[in-house]
């Protein structure tokens, strides 16, 4: 009997623990389905695909605008196939605005936002700006009309310019460069026709060389003034206009001698003086010289230190003092490479000037200095060498 209830004790504990073997578990489906099973088959299950949580078959998705919905993890592809997010961080972007700001929004909002002047990239909010002297840099956009006002381009090709010379050269230079190169004898504009040298001796004079400073601006076209050294002196600021309008300063002596009468120190000092006035007047020695009563010598040559320039159209204007008879003379004269003499130090040259220059321009004539011509017609302007034409 004692065994008996041993062995029956035994029997229970037994199956006790097969009912503990046999307890239950619940598991989870990826697409919401749930089932209890005998405990130990749960290995099976998991392995199988199930979740021993219900929190493992679901996942949260994030739409373009803001909402969120929670799904079975069987689910997800379909949702994402229609626009919906796995991560929060892909359902927004970040948008730039044209002053440097930018902000993170939900992608639905995108297109609002780009209505309104947002980018939806930062390249797109900054923009290459170029000097007229070929610097450039990268600015917003909404600085461009500040910077375009203070001489920005918004386009390379808008601050190179393309300028011309005689025989079909062409060169290409910085607008801020074309200044310089003119002087040089560039021109703006496709090189035909005639052109001619305006020459004016003796100034500057206090009223005279004004007036016809007047009509070269008029009209636009530049002249050169051999200039005398006393005559500067006493009108640095009729000089000084002539040199800023882009005219061009040559000397014609200090005090007009004729200079193959005059001793070597003369000669020199006559030169230097004229130097030293321009320089105090314009901040610039004369380019050219020109000889009084076009008289040299080898010493003036070789004393000079620039170009000799005399001339092969005389207008003889200090004889006549008539501006009908000087401008007819110019008009009848004037030929491709001229050099064209004359005085600004009479009303009646001035008069003549304002008569002529709209004419020779009427007939496609071009008014340059005497440097732009040579450079024109391809000439070497060397110190001491004389030139009446090119
Ligand atoms: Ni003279």
């Amino acid at each position: 009997m004692k065994k008996q209830v041993a062995l029956f004790l035994a029997f229970i504990l037994l199956f006790s623990g097969i009912t503990a073997l046999a307890s239950e578990v619940t598991v989870f489906a990826p697409d919401g389905r749930q089932v209890a099973i005998p405990a130990e088959e749960a290995e099976t299950y998991l392995n199988l695909g199930w979740y021993g949580t219900y929190e493992e078959t679901v996942q949260t998705l994030y739409a373009p605008d803001g909402r969120q919905i929670t799904v079975y993890l069987s689910e997800v592809p379909a949702y994402c196939q229609v626009g919906w997010y796995e991560k929060m961080e892909d359902t927004v972007v970040t948008v730039y605005a044209a002053d440097g700001r930018n902000m993170q929004i939900f992608k639905a909002e995108l297109p609002a936002y780009l209505a309104v002047g947002w980018y939806a990239s930062y390249e797109e909010t900054v923009q290459t700006l170029y000097a007229p002297d070929g610097r450039n840099m990268v600015v917003y956009k909404n600085e461009v009309p500040v910077y375009t006002e203070l001489g920005w381009y918004q386009n390379y090709e808008d601050t190179v310019q393309t300028l011309y010379a005689s025989g079909g050269r062409t060169i290409k230079v910085y607008k801020a460069e074309v200044p310089t190169y003119t002087m040089l004898g560039w021109s703006e504009r496709p090189v035909t026709g005639p052109v001619v040298a305006l020459t004016f001796d003796d100034g500057p004079h206090g009223v005279h060389t004004n007036s016809i400073l007047n009509t070269l601006a008029q009209y636009g076209v530049k002249a050169t003034f051999f200039t005398l050294g006393s005559q500067v002196a006493a009108y640095p600021s009729v000089v000084r206009r002539a040199y800023a309008e882009g005219h061009e300063i040559g000397s014609h002596s200090y005090s007009h001698p004729n200079l193959n009468t005059c001793s070597a120190s003369t000669v020199q000092s006559e030169i230097s003086r004229t130097v030293s006035a321009l320089q105090n007047a314009i901040g610039a020695g004369p380019t050219l010289f020109r000889p009084p009563y076009g008289n040299h010598n080898a010493t003036v040559r070789s004393k000079v230190g620039v170009p000799v320039i005399l001339w092969n159209v005389d207008t003889l204007d200090w004889k006549s003092r008539n501006a009908q008879k000087v401008a007819e003379h110019v008009l009848s004269h004037a030929s491709d490479g001229d050099i064209i003499l004359m005085h600004d130090i009479y009303g009646s040259t001035a008069e003549a000037v304002s008569i002529f220059v709209p004419e020779l321009l009427r007939r496609g004539f071009r008014l340059v200095t005497v440097s732009q011509l040579a450079t024109e017609k391809g000439q070497a302007l060397g110190a001491g060498t004389v030139h009446y034409g090119f």
